[in-house]
């Protein structure tokens, strides 16, 4: 190989490796191009092992030529490996990006409970028609639950409450409240009439849970003591609040006869069915009629029970169950799901 052929050896080797380096998609195509044109069997190493044969005017300029070609090779293979360092650094974060505005899992926000967002409305309600919120202990004893309510030791309404009573070492026997009327007797004992409050609170009964009874729910009394207060005062309120809780003029109420020991006389509140406008459905049992709670105007002998002198003074009180209100206007159809705790049904409402 003479010093031309030497030179034209390098050219064409040069276009190869131009061509290989510049197709090149990986780092390890340029190790293989590299170890292909510039090492042991390159077109270099070729053009150096020719040089031993030629003169000593000629060998210079060949040995610049393999050096020209050695560099533009190197240039050519350390410029692609710099742009594939690139897209592969690339593509790397394109991997790892945080798309900053995918919505999260967020933190879920809690709420009331449903049997407290009602007692809040009620008492709302009741504010509203001039009332005080009252409240007293859920362990109470025999004289505000039973005896001051007119109901003496062997009154069958003592049956009628399946009592959980409570023994605290060796002090008296209390009892866990079977609903809100010793409130009644509490404020009364505390305050001079005229009286008109609400008490709304938790109420406890020796039942099973079950679809259809619970341990443990929730109340709202009504008393209201003045002079001259008569059943038309007890209809009307019943009437307004009503009215107010279902937010319809069109609702109608029932008083019929009942038994209460507090109260005399009694009687047993009903609505008409909001759902079937009175015509008879699944909630009111197709009697057309949904039943509240009981009422009465406040029994001589209480106001007797808490220093009050009868002559002068006239009550009226009502009281009924949240459950049962709540699952009327929910159409929920299990008391048990209100103390099971079942994210589900809580986030319902
Ligand atoms: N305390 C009764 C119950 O738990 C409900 C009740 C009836 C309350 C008549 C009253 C009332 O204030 O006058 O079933």
């Amino acid at each position: 190989m003479n010093l031309a052929e030497a030179q034209s050896a390098l050219d064409a080797g040069l276009l190869e490796a131009r061509s290989a380096v510049e197709t090149a998609t990986l780092i390890d195509d340029l190790e293989e191009a590299s170890r292909q044109f510039l090492g042991k069997r390159s077109p270099a190493s070729a053009a150096n092992e020719a040089i031993k044969g030629l003169s000593a005017e000629e060998r210079p300029a060949a040995g610049q030529a393999v050096g020209a070609y050695r560099a533009a090779v190197t240039e050519l293979i350390d410029a692609r490996r710099g742009v594939l360092q690139g897209v592969a650094e690339a593509a790397g974060a394109e991997g790892e990006r945080l798309d900053l505005t995918l919505g999260g899992h967020g933190r879920m926000r809690g709420h009331l409970h449903l049997i407290t967002q009602i007692q809040r409305e009620l008492e709302d309600i009741f504010v509203g028609l001039g009332y005080r919120v009252a409240e007293g202990p859920e362990v109470e004893d025999d004289w505000h639950n039973f005896e001051a309510l007119n109901i003496p030791p062997a009154h069958p309404a003592r049956s009628m409450q399946d009592t959980i009573y409570v023994q605290l070492g060796n002090e008296e026997q209390v009892l866990l409240r079977t609903h809100t009327s010793p409130v009644q007797i509490r404020t009364m004992e505390t305050h001079e009439p005229p009286i008109y409050v609400v008490a709304p609170g938790r109420t406890y009964r020796n039942e099973t849970l079950d679809a259809r009874h619970s341990p443990v729910f929730h109340q709202i009394e009504c008393l209201a003591v003045d002079r001259n207060l008569t059943m038309a005062d007890l209809f009307g309120t019943i009437e307004a609040f009503v009215r107010q809780l279902f937010n319809n003029d069109s609702v109608r109420t029932r008083f019929r006869s009942d038994f209460f020991p507090y109260t005399e006389p009694s009687a047993e509140l009903a609505v008409s069915c909001v759902f079937c406008h009175g015509n008879g459905c699944r909630v009111c049992s197709h009697t057309g009629w949904i039943e509240l709670g009981g009422c009465g105007m406040v029994d001589p002998n209480v106001f007797v029970a808490v220093g009050y002198d009868p002559e002068e003074w006239q009550g009226f009180a009502f009281g009924f169950g949240l459950e049962r209100l709540a699952m009327i206007r929910y159409g929920i159809d299990e008391i048990r799901t209100f103390v099971e705790n079942d994210v589900r049904f809580l986030a319902r409402y």
